[in-house]
Protein backbone atom coordinates (compact mmCIF):
# COMPACT_ATOMS: atom_id res chain seq x y z
CA UNK A 1 0.00 0.00 0.00
CA UNK A 2 1.23 3.62 -0.74
CA UNK A 3 2.58 5.47 2.25
CA UNK A 4 1.57 9.05 2.61
CA UNK A 5 3.50 11.31 5.03
CA UNK A 6 2.65 15.03 5.16
CA UNK A 7 3.03 17.52 8.59
CA UNK A 8 1.94 21.13 9.29
CA UNK A 9 3.60 23.42 12.04
CA UNK A 10 1.79 24.57 14.77
CA UNK A 11 2.34 28.32 14.46
CA UNK A 12 -0.37 30.26 13.48
CA UNK A 13 -3.66 29.82 12.78
CA UNK A 14 -4.40 27.52 9.63
CA UNK A 15 -5.54 29.35 6.57
CA UNK A 16 -7.17 28.85 3.31
CA UNK A 17 -3.69 28.32 1.70
CA UNK A 18 -2.74 25.32 4.44
CA UNK A 19 -6.29 23.70 3.72
CA UNK A 20 -6.44 23.47 0.11
CA UNK A 21 -2.88 23.61 -0.54
CA UNK A 22 -1.95 20.48 1.77
CA UNK A 23 -5.25 19.41 4.49
CA UNK A 24 -7.83 18.63 2.12
CA UNK A 25 -5.59 16.07 0.18
CA UNK A 26 -4.72 14.23 3.18
CA UNK A 27 -7.81 13.22 3.87
CA UNK A 28 -8.53 12.64 0.26
CA UNK A 29 -5.62 9.71 0.15
CA UNK A 30 -6.64 8.68 4.04
CA UNK A 31 -8.93 5.44 2.27
CA UNK A 32 -6.89 4.02 0.14
CA UNK A 33 -3.25 4.85 1.31
CA UNK A 34 -1.23 4.19 4.21
CA UNK A 35 -1.57 7.84 6.01
CA UNK A 36 1.01 9.43 8.85
CA UNK A 37 -0.38 13.11 9.62
CA UNK A 38 1.98 15.01 12.40
CA UNK A 39 1.74 18.53 13.98
CA UNK A 40 5.15 19.55 13.98
CA UNK A 41 5.71 21.14 17.45
CA UNK A 42 9.67 20.29 16.89
CA UNK A 43 9.75 22.76 13.82
CA UNK A 44 7.43 25.50 15.77
CA UNK A 45 10.50 25.66 18.28
CA UNK A 46 13.08 27.35 15.74
CA UNK A 47 10.58 30.32 16.18
CA UNK A 48 9.22 30.08 19.43
CA UNK A 49 10.34 32.60 21.83
CA UNK A 50 7.60 32.49 24.47
CA UNK A 51 6.00 29.71 27.16
CA UNK A 52 2.90 28.22 26.84
CA UNK A 53 2.44 28.60 23.27
CA UNK A 54 3.33 25.57 21.58
CA UNK A 55 1.52 23.11 23.43
CA UNK A 56 -2.05 24.83 23.14
CA UNK A 57 -1.50 25.70 19.59
CA UNK A 58 -0.74 21.93 19.15
CA UNK A 59 -3.85 20.48 20.57
CA UNK A 60 -6.01 23.29 18.64
CA UNK A 61 -4.63 22.02 15.72
CA UNK A 62 -4.93 18.93 16.21
CA UNK A 63 -8.30 19.26 16.41
CA UNK A 64 -8.22 20.62 12.84
CA UNK A 65 -7.00 18.30 11.58
CA UNK A 66 -9.94 15.81 12.71
CA UNK A 67 -12.34 18.39 12.13
CA UNK A 68 -11.04 18.91 8.38
CA UNK A 69 -12.09 15.05 8.08
CA UNK A 70 -8.96 13.26 8.94
CA UNK A 71 -10.59 9.86 10.45
CA UNK A 72 -8.26 8.51 13.37
CA UNK A 73 -9.56 5.09 12.89
CA UNK A 74 -7.68 5.12 9.12
CA UNK A 75 -5.34 7.47 9.70
CA UNK A 76 -2.33 8.50 12.30
CA UNK A 77 -2.29 11.30 13.49
CA UNK A 78 0.27 12.37 16.22
CA UNK A 79 2.47 15.12 17.12
CA UNK A 80 6.14 15.05 16.64
CA UNK A 81 7.91 15.21 19.64
CA UNK A 82 5.68 12.35 21.02
CA UNK A 83 8.06 10.42 18.92
CA UNK A 84 11.47 11.08 19.78
CA UNK A 85 12.82 9.08 16.62
CA UNK A 86 12.40 12.51 14.49
CA UNK A 87 14.81 14.12 17.18
CA UNK A 88 17.68 11.13 16.50
CA UNK A 89 17.41 11.02 13.22
CA UNK A 90 17.02 14.55 12.41
CA UNK A 91 20.23 14.77 14.07
CA UNK A 92 21.69 11.83 11.65
CA UNK A 93 20.15 13.73 9.24
CA UNK A 94 21.89 16.79 9.24
CA UNK A 95 25.09 15.01 9.26
CA UNK A 96 24.28 13.67 5.45
CA UNK A 97 23.50 17.52 4.01
CA UNK A 98 26.03 20.39 3.51
CA UNK A 99 26.66 23.70 4.92
CA UNK A 100 25.46 24.71 1.14
CA UNK A 101 22.68 22.84 0.19
CA UNK A 102 20.75 24.23 3.45
CA UNK A 103 21.92 27.77 2.76
CA UNK A 104 20.06 27.48 -1.01
CA UNK A 105 16.74 26.77 0.93
CA UNK A 106 14.67 29.68 -0.10
CA UNK A 107 12.21 29.51 2.79
CA UNK A 108 15.58 29.79 5.25
CA UNK A 109 16.73 33.40 3.28
CA UNK A 110 12.71 34.77 3.11
CA UNK A 111 12.59 33.41 7.35
CA UNK A 112 15.28 34.85 8.11
CA UNK A 113 15.34 38.17 6.39
CA UNK A 114 11.43 38.46 7.88
CA UNK A 115 13.54 38.47 10.96
CA UNK A 116 15.96 41.10 10.41
CA UNK A 117 15.84 42.21 14.01
CA UNK A 118 14.77 38.93 15.82
CA UNK A 119 16.76 36.28 16.70
CA UNK A 120 17.66 33.52 14.12
CA UNK A 121 17.99 30.20 15.39
CA UNK A 122 20.42 27.43 14.71
CA UNK A 123 17.23 24.91 13.83
CA UNK A 124 15.44 27.64 11.26
CA UNK A 125 18.77 26.93 9.02
CA UNK A 126 19.06 22.78 9.63
CA UNK A 127 15.00 22.78 9.56
CA UNK A 128 15.36 21.26 6.78
CA UNK A 129 17.29 18.35 7.77
CA UNK A 130 14.62 17.64 10.72
CA UNK A 131 11.64 17.73 8.02
CA UNK A 132 14.04 15.05 5.76
CA UNK A 133 14.15 12.94 8.91
CA UNK A 134 9.82 13.38 9.05
CA UNK A 135 9.77 12.08 5.51
CA UNK A 136 12.14 9.43 5.79
CA UNK A 137 11.40 7.61 9.07
CA UNK A 138 8.05 6.37 7.38
CA UNK A 139 9.50 4.93 4.02
CA UNK A 140 7.04 7.57 2.53
CA UNK A 141 6.43 7.40 -1.11
CA UNK A 142 4.09 10.61 -1.45
CA UNK A 143 4.22 13.73 0.48
CA UNK A 144 0.57 15.73 -0.23
CA UNK A 145 2.02 19.28 0.30
CA UNK A 146 1.47 22.88 -1.04
CA UNK A 147 4.22 24.25 -3.66
CA UNK A 148 6.27 26.06 -1.40
CA UNK A 149 7.40 22.72 0.25
CA UNK A 150 8.71 21.39 -3.24
CA UNK A 151 12.31 22.63 -2.59
CA UNK A 152 12.20 20.83 0.90
CA UNK A 153 11.11 17.41 -0.57
CA UNK A 154 13.61 17.72 -3.33
CA UNK A 155 16.41 18.32 -0.21
CA UNK A 156 15.09 15.42 1.38
CA UNK A 157 15.16 13.24 -2.14
CA UNK A 158 18.70 14.48 -2.37
CA UNK A 159 19.65 13.11 1.42
CA UNK A 160 18.32 9.83 0.98
CA UNK A 161 19.93 8.93 -1.79
CA UNK A 162 22.99 10.17 -0.73
CA UNK A 163 22.46 8.34 2.36
CA UNK A 164 21.58 4.96 0.60
CA UNK A 165 24.82 5.14 -1.87
CA UNK A 166 26.87 6.09 1.14
CA UNK A 167 26.08 3.22 3.52
CA UNK A 168 23.39 1.10 1.77
CA UNK A 169 19.71 0.66 0.78
CA UNK A 170 17.91 2.20 3.64
CA UNK A 171 15.46 4.74 2.85
CA UNK A 172 12.17 5.37 0.65
CA UNK A 173 12.84 8.04 -1.98
CA UNK A 174 9.84 10.36 -1.64
CA UNK A 175 7.90 12.20 -4.05
CA UNK A 176 6.03 15.52 -3.90
CA UNK A 177 2.47 15.32 -4.47
CA UNK A 178 0.91 18.63 -5.71
CA UNK A 179 -3.53 19.44 -5.66
CA UNK A 180 -4.64 20.76 -9.21
CA UNK A 181 -6.01 23.50 -7.60
CA UNK A 182 -5.22 25.52 -4.68
CA UNK A 183 -1.17 24.56 -4.52
CA UNK A 184 -0.24 28.09 -4.46
CA UNK A 185 -2.86 30.42 -2.51
CA UNK A 186 -2.00 33.81 -3.02
CA UNK A 187 -2.52 36.43 -0.14
CA UNK A 188 -5.85 38.41 -1.38
CA UNK A 189 -4.30 41.83 -0.43
CA UNK A 190 -0.88 41.01 -1.99
CA UNK A 191 -1.51 38.43 -4.58
CA UNK A 192 2.06 38.51 -5.92
CA UNK A 193 2.61 36.93 -2.47
CA UNK A 194 1.79 33.37 -1.01
CA UNK A 195 -1.09 33.37 1.84
CA UNK A 196 1.14 32.91 4.79
CA UNK A 197 1.71 32.59 8.23
CA UNK A 198 3.74 34.77 8.48
CA UNK A 199 2.37 38.18 6.46
CA UNK A 200 2.84 41.18 7.83
CA UNK A 201 -1.12 41.76 8.06
CA UNK A 202 -4.63 39.71 8.64
CA UNK A 203 -6.30 41.45 5.99
CA UNK A 204 -4.93 38.76 2.62
CA UNK A 205 -5.56 35.75 5.02
CA UNK A 206 -8.57 33.86 5.54
CA UNK A 207 -8.00 31.46 8.46
CA UNK A 208 -10.53 28.00 8.53
CA UNK A 209 -11.62 29.68 11.73
CA UNK A 210 -12.92 32.89 10.32
CA UNK A 211 -16.06 33.91 10.89
CA UNK A 212 -18.25 33.83 8.12
CA UNK A 213 -19.22 37.13 7.18
CA UNK A 214 -15.46 38.02 8.26
CA UNK A 215 -14.70 35.42 5.48
CA UNK A 216 -17.40 37.62 3.07
CA UNK A 217 -15.58 40.63 3.68
CA UNK A 218 -11.91 39.57 2.90
CA UNK A 219 -13.13 38.47 -0.37
CA UNK A 220 -14.55 41.80 -1.37
CA UNK A 221 -11.84 43.73 -0.29
CA UNK A 222 -9.47 41.27 -2.27
CA UNK A 223 -7.12 43.21 -4.32
CA UNK A 224 -7.73 42.89 -8.04
CA UNK A 225 -6.27 44.26 -11.57
CA UNK A 226 -6.85 48.11 -12.90
CA UNK A 227 -8.88 46.68 -15.85
CA UNK A 228 -12.02 44.97 -15.25
CA UNK A 229 -11.36 41.74 -17.59
CA UNK A 230 -12.43 38.31 -15.68
CA UNK A 231 -9.61 36.08 -17.25
CA UNK A 232 -6.98 33.32 -15.91
CA UNK A 233 -3.55 34.93 -16.19
CA UNK A 234 -1.34 34.34 -13.11
CA UNK A 235 1.40 36.78 -14.67
CA UNK A 236 -0.66 39.65 -15.91
CA UNK A 237 -3.50 39.10 -13.78
CA UNK A 238 -2.60 37.61 -10.32
CA UNK A 239 -5.27 38.85 -8.15
CA UNK A 240 -8.30 37.72 -10.42
CA UNK A 241 -6.23 34.39 -11.22
CA UNK A 242 -6.24 33.95 -7.67
CA UNK A 243 -9.82 33.89 -6.95
CA UNK A 244 -10.95 31.62 -10.26
CA UNK A 245 -8.35 29.08 -8.72
CA UNK A 246 -9.80 29.53 -5.16
CA UNK A 247 -13.24 29.01 -6.63
CA UNK A 248 -11.90 26.37 -8.85
CA UNK A 249 -10.86 24.35 -5.75
CA UNK A 250 -13.69 24.48 -3.84
CA UNK A 251 -16.57 23.80 -7.24
CA UNK A 252 -13.89 21.35 -8.75
CA UNK A 253 -14.10 23.31 -12.30
CA UNK A 254 -11.14 24.73 -13.54
CA UNK A 255 -10.48 28.54 -12.95
CA UNK A 256 -10.55 28.78 -17.46
CA UNK A 257 -14.07 28.20 -17.25
CA UNK A 258 -15.53 29.73 -14.50
CA UNK A 259 -13.46 33.11 -15.56
CA UNK A 260 -16.07 32.56 -19.08
CA UNK A 261 -18.92 32.78 -16.72
CA UNK A 262 -17.86 36.19 -15.38
CA UNK A 263 -17.63 39.40 -17.14
CA UNK A 264 -17.12 41.40 -13.28
CA UNK A 265 -15.21 41.12 -10.32
CA UNK A 266 -17.60 41.91 -7.84
CA UNK A 267 -19.68 38.71 -8.81
CA UNK A 268 -16.76 37.01 -9.01
CA UNK A 269 -15.22 38.01 -5.33
CA UNK A 270 -19.22 37.22 -3.86
CA UNK A 271 -19.24 33.60 -5.51
CA UNK A 272 -15.85 32.77 -4.27
CA UNK A 273 -16.33 34.40 -0.79
CA UNK A 274 -19.60 32.01 -0.31
CA UNK A 275 -18.61 29.35 -1.82
CA UNK A 276 -14.56 29.08 0.75
CA UNK A 277 -17.78 29.81 3.26
CA UNK A 278 -19.96 26.79 2.53
CA UNK A 279 -16.38 25.03 2.43
CA UNK A 280 -15.52 25.77 5.61
CA UNK A 281 -18.70 25.62 7.10
CA UNK A 282 -18.87 21.69 8.48
CA UNK A 283 -15.02 22.16 9.72
CA UNK A 284 -15.80 24.70 11.82
CA UNK A 285 -18.72 23.40 13.16
CA UNK A 286 -16.65 20.14 13.84
CA UNK A 287 -13.96 22.16 15.17
CA UNK A 288 -15.93 23.09 17.93
CA UNK A 289 -17.24 19.91 19.12
CA UNK A 290 -13.96 18.76 19.07
CA UNK A 291 -12.37 21.19 21.68
CA UNK A 292 -15.26 20.71 23.61
CA UNK A 293 -13.34 17.28 24.96
CA UNK A 294 -9.42 18.01 25.12
CA UNK A 295 -8.99 14.75 27.00
CA UNK A 296 -10.49 12.53 23.61
CA UNK A 297 -8.01 14.91 21.45
CA UNK A 298 -5.25 13.72 23.43
CA UNK A 299 -6.32 10.24 23.75
CA UNK A 300 -6.46 9.91 19.92
CA UNK A 301 -2.83 11.46 19.56
CA UNK A 302 -1.74 9.18 21.93
CA UNK A 303 -2.77 6.39 19.54
CA UNK A 304 -1.41 8.43 17.10
CA UNK A 305 2.15 7.91 18.70
CA UNK A 306 2.54 5.30 19.38
CA UNK A 307 1.13 3.78 15.78
CA UNK A 308 3.57 5.80 14.31
CA UNK A 309 6.74 4.97 16.98
CA UNK A 310 6.27 1.61 15.10
CA UNK A 311 7.18 2.59 12.40
CA UNK A 312 9.78 5.13 12.82
CA UNK A 313 11.38 2.87 15.36
CA UNK A 314 12.24 0.54 12.90
CA UNK A 315 13.11 2.81 10.36
CA UNK A 316 15.65 4.24 12.49
CA UNK A 317 17.07 0.89 14.14
CA UNK A 318 17.50 0.15 10.57
CA UNK A 319 19.84 3.63 9.55
CA UNK A 320 21.86 3.22 12.36
CA UNK A 321 22.81 -0.10 11.92
CA UNK A 322 23.53 0.68 8.15
CA UNK A 323 25.56 3.49 9.45
CA UNK A 324 27.50 1.00 11.14
CA UNK A 325 26.65 2.52 15.25
CA UNK A 326 27.27 0.37 18.56
CA UNK A 327 23.78 -0.93 19.36
CA UNK A 328 22.98 -0.20 22.81
P1 LIG B 1 3.44 24.69 6.92
O1 LIG B 1 3.06 24.38 8.32
O2 LIG B 1 3.95 26.06 6.62
O3 LIG B 1 2.24 24.44 5.94
C1 LIG B 1 1.48 23.23 5.94
C2 LIG B 1 1.09 22.87 4.53
O4 LIG B 1 0.33 23.94 3.93
C3 LIG B 1 0.89 24.24 2.64
N1 LIG B 1 0.73 25.67 2.37
C4 LIG B 1 0.16 26.18 1.26
N2 LIG B 1 -0.40 25.58 0.19
C5 LIG B 1 -0.92 26.39 -0.76
N3 LIG B 1 -0.93 27.75 -0.69
C6 LIG B 1 -0.38 28.39 0.37
N4 LIG B 1 -0.39 29.71 0.43
C7 LIG B 1 0.20 27.59 1.41
N5 LIG B 1 0.80 27.89 2.58
C8 LIG B 1 1.13 26.71 3.16
C9 LIG B 1 2.36 23.87 2.75
O5 LIG B 1 2.91 23.64 1.47
C10 LIG B 1 2.29 22.62 3.61
O6 LIG B 1 2.04 21.49 2.81
N6 LIG B 1 7.94 22.57 6.55
C11 LIG B 1 6.51 22.32 6.55
C12 LIG B 1 6.06 21.34 7.63
C13 LIG B 1 6.71 20.00 7.61
C14 LIG B 1 6.49 18.98 6.66
C15 LIG B 1 7.27 17.88 7.09
C16 LIG B 1 5.71 18.89 5.49
C17 LIG B 1 7.59 19.54 8.52
N7 LIG B 1 7.90 18.24 8.21
C18 LIG B 1 7.29 16.67 6.38
C19 LIG B 1 5.73 17.69 4.79
C20 LIG B 1 6.50 16.59 5.23
C21 LIG B 1 5.80 23.62 6.80
O7 LIG B 1 6.32 24.54 7.38
O8 LIG B 1 4.49 23.62 6.40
Amino acid sequence: MTRVLSCIQPTGDVHLGNYLGALRNWVAGQHDKDVFHGVVDLHALTVTDRPGVVGQATLELAAVLFAVGLDPDVATVFVQSHVVEHSVLGWIMECQVSFGELSRMTQFKDKSAKREHDFVSAGLFTYPALQAADILLYDTDEVPVGDDQRQHIEITRDIAIRFNHRFGDTFVVPRAVLPKAGARVMDLQDPTAKMSKSAGSDAGLVYLLDDPAVIVKKFKRAVTDSDSEVRFDREAKPGVSNLLEILAACTGDTADALASRYSQYGPLKADTGEAVVELLRPIQTRYGQLMTDRGELQALLRKGAAKATAVAATTLERAKHNLGMLPG
